[in-house]
């Protein structure tokens, strides 16, 4: 097992290339199993998370490489159509095969995922949305079982925003018969760019960006290449670092557009921040100033910079309120922040943090992907050595954060520990 050791302190400085999204590849791989033949994913990101969906997909039958950040896969063999208890278990976006197999094969068998622990993570509205387009669905041992004799449009309208059921229904209905509306379909830039990818594959879809899409199925779709979009949920990572370091960095190869909510927060910080076509420089501030925030479905404040967003704010000249309002409970940083010195009050989904003027090094425990960055961020500026275990919760999301890290001159070294 590997652990991060940072020596807090320096400013960072000078200019981060932001990886291909995760959360945008974890969709567009699975898709390619609507067509038979090869696909090439190009900026696909290095990651935990998109070995364990390669894992997956060869359990399927497909063949599939990440050579240089192209994913190359072959989709020409598919034999089997069901995903795992023990891949699902580590990564819920394996959920995300069960939208593709049912309309190309007329089947899945898919394990109820796991995925982060915080509090139920439901896939009713994917089931549902699936049994609205013909399927049978039942849930055995574990286990979504889901047959048909071949799927049908319909008219599907989400009760609330959902990135993954919006991305199964979109998938599977583009070789339904006839015509899916999706009413309430979230219009995170990982659904408009996997909707832009089945277009260049033959689905005709409308309203994408929109959270109205209108999908007329095709009897087949066909293999195509494409280029996976900037990870922004990376470059506001790296954002915050600059910002909770008093730091001057540039960040590019990104899409500035798809963090206006984070560099509108940033501001009130009191960031000086300059964009331009696909990249960002922040200034950071001597003095932060603690500023609210309510997270909400794109584009507003997203959840998953919440945790980071945290770190920042328990340096803040002051107090600020957090609410989290997708998942119920995604507040595990919370004692490993203050472990390393921050005040931070929790009740039920609203964090008050009062901003201290320093913290102090400690040894902390990671516990989700997004929860270890904010450790990492509090590490870079806690005085003396933080030790952040378990890293392998980074890896799942993060390319090379440590080397990313330290080009900007952060005091940053992977190492290898035994947990007893
Ligand atoms: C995606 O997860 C992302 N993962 C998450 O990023 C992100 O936090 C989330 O969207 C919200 O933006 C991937 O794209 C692989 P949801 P997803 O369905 O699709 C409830 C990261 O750090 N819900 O939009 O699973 C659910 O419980 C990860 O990269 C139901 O009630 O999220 C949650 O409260 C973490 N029933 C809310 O909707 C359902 O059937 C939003 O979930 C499905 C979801």
């Amino acid at each position: 097992m590997y652990k991060f050791i940072i020596e807090g302190g320096q400013k960072l400085k000078g200019e981060v290339e932001i990886s291909g999204a995760k959360n945008a590849s974890l969709a567009l791989i699975p898709a390619t199993l609507l067509a038979n033949g090869e696909f090439k994913l190009y900026n696909t990101p290095d990651l935990r998370d998109i070995t364990t969906m390669s894992q997956l997909m060869r359990s399927i039958g497909a063949k599939i490489k990440l050579e240089e950040n192209t994913l190359t896969v072959n989709t020409k063999k598919i034999k089997k159509f069901e995903a795992p208890y023990e891949l699902v278990k580590k990564m819920r976006a394996s959920i995300y095969v069960l939208g593709p197999l049912l309309g190309r094969y007329n089947q899945a068998k898919v394990s109820l995922p796991g995925g982060c622990a915080w509090g139920p993570r439901p896939v009713n509205l994917h089931i549902e949305g699936l049994k609205k387009l013909g399927a049978n669905i039942d849930l055995q041992e574990g286990y979504i079982i889901a047959k048909t004799k071949g799927l049908k449009g319909a008219d599907i309208s989400f009760d609330i925003s959902s990135v993954g059921a919006t991305g199964n229904i979109l998938m599977a209905a583009t070789l339904a018969k006839g015509e899916t509306r999706i009413q309430n379909a979230a219009i995170e830039p990982e659904i408009t760019s996997l909707a832009e990818f089945l277009v260049k594959m033959g689905a005709k879809i409308e309203g994408i960006g929109t959270n109205q899409l209108l999908i007329q199925g095709v009897d087949e779709l066909k293999p195509t290449d494409f280029n996976t979009i900037p990870d922004r949920i990376e470059t506001g990572t790296f954002l915050i670092a600059a910002a909770i370091t008093k730091g001057n960095i540039k960040v590019v190869n990104c899409i500035p557009q798809h963090c206006d909510a984070l560099l509108y927060k940033l501001k009130e910080v009191g960031c000086s921040i300059e964009i331009g076509e696909n990249w960002i420089k922040l200034k950071g501030n001597d003095i932060i100033k603690p500023v609210d925030v309510t997270t909400a479905i794109y584009p507003g404040f997203p959840t998953d910079m919440q945790a980071q967003w945290m770190a920042l704010m328990s340096i803040a000249e002051g107090s600020s309120v957090l609410t989290e309002t997708i998942y119920y409970d995604r507040f595990k940083h919370v004692p490993e922040l203050i472990r390393l010195g921050a005040n931070i009050d929790v009740n039920e989904n609203v964090a008050v943090i009062k901003g201290v003027k320093k913290l102090k090094g400690a040894k902390v425990m990671s516990t989700d992907l997004r929860a270890s960055a904010s450790l990492i961020l509090a590490g870079l500026i806690a005085e003396g050595k933080t030790e952040v275990l378990r890293v392998y919760h980074l890896d799942r999301g993060y390319e090379k954060i440590e080397k990313k890290l330290q080009k900007l001159g952060a005091n940053i070294k992977r190492k290898y520990y035994q947990e007893f």
